[in-house]
């Protein structure tokens, strides 16, 4: 077995910086990116990759980042889907108050870092680096070595660069000079320092008392750790890897929404792999999970957010935005369709037919084969197999029985003004056109409500149920004249 697969794992992630060319009032590493914030992308693979502890340092709107540090915790420790990693419950924020370097910003973890463990460094506004190349990085430090995560750019400017002991590159590591430090020839060194390294605690720590400050920026770096290793007579190891998406920060909105559609098309290339037919992966965003069944296709401009399941067959026409639904086997979305689960989510039985324009609110639980058509919204409400509301409706608060159909243009009165109530609308029951079922109320099985009815009362089984003017036609009526002037 090897020796840094025994060794537990503690992840140091940076995040007291300001962000300032985000140029927004939320502090950057909350920016969301595929749905999540940035801060919680790194989290997360912190705990894929099983760590003992996680320690965020924080500066910069310290508070709200906290915060949302608890929040995310929770959100995982509290998702039945997300293995609770230890990472989640032993997080740890320290403050660097003030911000004086990236040593300076790892000297403030000592307190809570254990002694026996390999520290990993990372920062929160790096969100696209792959949970193997971290694991791929704590391999090659072996246990015992510093290992650094660098990567060949053909412009280097503004990176720390890599000094290795020949120039053709391939020797030991010897330094990481920053761009603002280094000299002509170390300036045209294209590897540099991704920001990320894996070290064992007991090396950091020693190494972390001897930085100081004398350098261009008058900061405390953490990368002269490296130069204090080969001091000390110990090997510096590098991982190279050449994906630039995995080690780019995000600084500015441009930055943020590169890194946006990288990962949705890493997202894209994995449903595909399991066979999901997209129409362009270019044009699909997933914003949280989305599992699919067998021959599922999903056409252009699509929005998945929180959980969403899609059954064997199920095919979701162009502009959906579905968040937080289950959908069964050989549903149709049409397209414009907009379905929000929310707390309670939605779900639409097999078969279903959904749209175009349709909107299912929290709540709508749809049976086999139920037909809901444009400009229907549906919300806390259950509509058992077969039912239809084709055109133009308000089903809320209701509970609909089998093969209803429910006409164009009507509506369940759910609300009096104070409190929802709701309606029961019974199986095979016919309600007409621009119908008021004014809640509570119950349609018993088999009936008709005459279009245009407001029903106030419950009415009777199979009987047809009419609540409106009668209709009077006068035969003599003539119809006004104009007046000459
Ligand atoms: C750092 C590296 C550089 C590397 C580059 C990769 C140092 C000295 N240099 O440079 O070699 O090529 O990253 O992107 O480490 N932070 C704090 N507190 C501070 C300063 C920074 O928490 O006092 C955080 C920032 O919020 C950020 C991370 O540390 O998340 C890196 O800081 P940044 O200023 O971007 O470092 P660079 O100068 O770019
Ligand atoms: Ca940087």
């Amino acid at each position: 077995m090897n020796k840094t697969v025994s060794m537990p794992l503690d992840v140091v992630i940076m995040a007291a910086g300001k962000g300032t060319r985000m140029k927004s009032t939320l502090p950057k590493v909350l920016h969301r990116l595929g749905g999540k914030p940035l801060l919680e992308h790194v989290i997360d693979a912190a705990a894929q990759l099983n760590a003992r502890s996680a320690v965020v340092i924080t500066g910069h709107a310290s508070k709200v980042v906290q915060s949302a540090i608890n929040s995310i915790a929770f959100k995982a420790i509290n998702t039945p889907v997300k293995a609770v990693f230890d990472a989640y419950k032993s997080i740890n924020s320290v403050l660097q108050e003030p911000q004086l370097g990236t040593g300076h910003a790892v000297q403030q973890t000592v307190p809570v870092l254990p002694d026996d463990g390999m520290v990993l460094v990372l920062s929160g506004d790096v969100p696209l680096t792959q949970v193997d190349t971290l694991r791929a990085l704590i391999e090659t430090s072996g246990g015992d070595k510093l290992a650094l995560l660098t990567i060949d750019f053909d412009n280097p400017a503004g990176y720390g660069r890599v000094v290795r002991s020949n120039d053709a590159g391939r020797g030991a590591v010897q330094a990481i000079v920053e761009q603002k430090d280094a000299n002509d020839a170390q300036k045209l060194i294209k590897e540099v320092y991704s920001g990320i390294m894996a070290v064992p605690a007991k090396l950091l720590k020693g190494w972390l008392t001897r930085l100081d400050n004398k350098n261009a920026q008058g900061e405390y770096y953490l990368t002269d750790i490296v130069k204090f290793a080969v001091a000390d007579g110990l090997l510096v190891v590098a991982h190279k890897i050449d994906d630039a998406a995995q080690v780019a920060g995000v600084n500015s909105p441009v930055q943020l929404a590169e890194l946006e559609r990288v990962y949705q098309l890493r997202q894209a290339k994995t449903l595909m792999e399991q066979g999901v037919r997209l129409a362009d992966p270019a044009r699909f965003d997933l914003r949280g999970s989305l599992t699919c069944g067998q021959d599922v296709e999903i056409d252009i401009n699509c929005i998945f957010s929180g959980q969403v399941n899609l059954g064997n067959g199920v095919k979701v026409g162009a502009h959906c935005v579905i968040s937080n639904a289950v959908i069964a086997d050989g549903a149709v979305i049409h397209p414009f369709t907009h379905i929000e689960g929310e707390k309670l989510g939605v779900s639409v039985g097999a078969g279903a037919l959904i749209g175009p324009f349709a909107r299912l609110r929290p709540g709508a639980t749809l049976g086999k084969e139920v037909h809901i058509g444009n400009f229907v919204e549906v919300k806390n409400a259950t509509l058992a197999d077969g039912a239809k509301a084709n055109h133009l409706a308000y089903l809320g608060d209701a509970t609909v029985g089998e093969r209803v159909n429910f006409g164009a243009g009507s509506i369940t009165a759910n609300y009096d003004g104070a409190n929802k109530h709701r309606t029961v609308i019974e199986s095979d029951v016919h309600v007409g056109s621009n119908c008021v079922l004014v809640a509570p109320v119950t349609i018993g099985a088999g009936g008709t409500v005459g279009g245009g009815s407001t029903i106030t009362k419950s009415t009777p089984a199979g009987a047809l149920s009419v609540a409106r003017g009668k209709q009077v036609s006068m035969t003599n009526w003539q119809r006004p004249k104009k007046t000459a002037k």
